[in-house]
């Protein structure tokens, strides 16, 4: 937990995507799925590229932007995020798709200084 938020943090162990501590896989389907959305169609327009640095590694803050439930992963209409609380349905980039939730999952501020380390804030 940082600054009260919390992260759920992706990495990469064979192409394969973990959600800590939920586990999550995003697929190079998905990520080709992600990047061939429309972003026009999008309540909150971001393409997929914009969102996550290296499309192998998703890194969002794990709060719905409704109310602040925490969405459950691999779950809703579009394979991303369900948050269950008032039904707002999230992308596997973390875009809001479907439902009350006015934004997309925030990326926060992460860098990766080295090959295999990530730094969020
Ligand atoms: S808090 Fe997530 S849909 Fe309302």
């Amino acid at each position: 937990m940082i600054n009260g938020n919390i992260f759920w943090l992706y990495f990469v162990i064979r192409r394969r995507f973990y959600l800590l501590p939920c586990t999550h896989c995003r697929t190079e389907d998905e990520i080709a799925k992600e990047v061939a959305v429309d972003i026009a169609t999008l309540r909150d327009p971001e393409a997929d590229a914009d969102r996550a640095q290296k499309p192998e590694y998703l890194v969002i803050i794990g709060v719905c932007t409704h109310l602040g439930c925490v969405p459950i992963a691999n779950a809703g209409d579009f394979g991303g995020y369900y948050c269950p609380c008032h039904g707002s349905h999230y992308d596997c980039s973390g875009r809001i798709r479907k439902g009350p939730a006015p934004l997309n999952l925030e990326v926060p501020v992460y860098e990766f200084p080295e090959e295999n380390l990530l730094v969020v804030g």
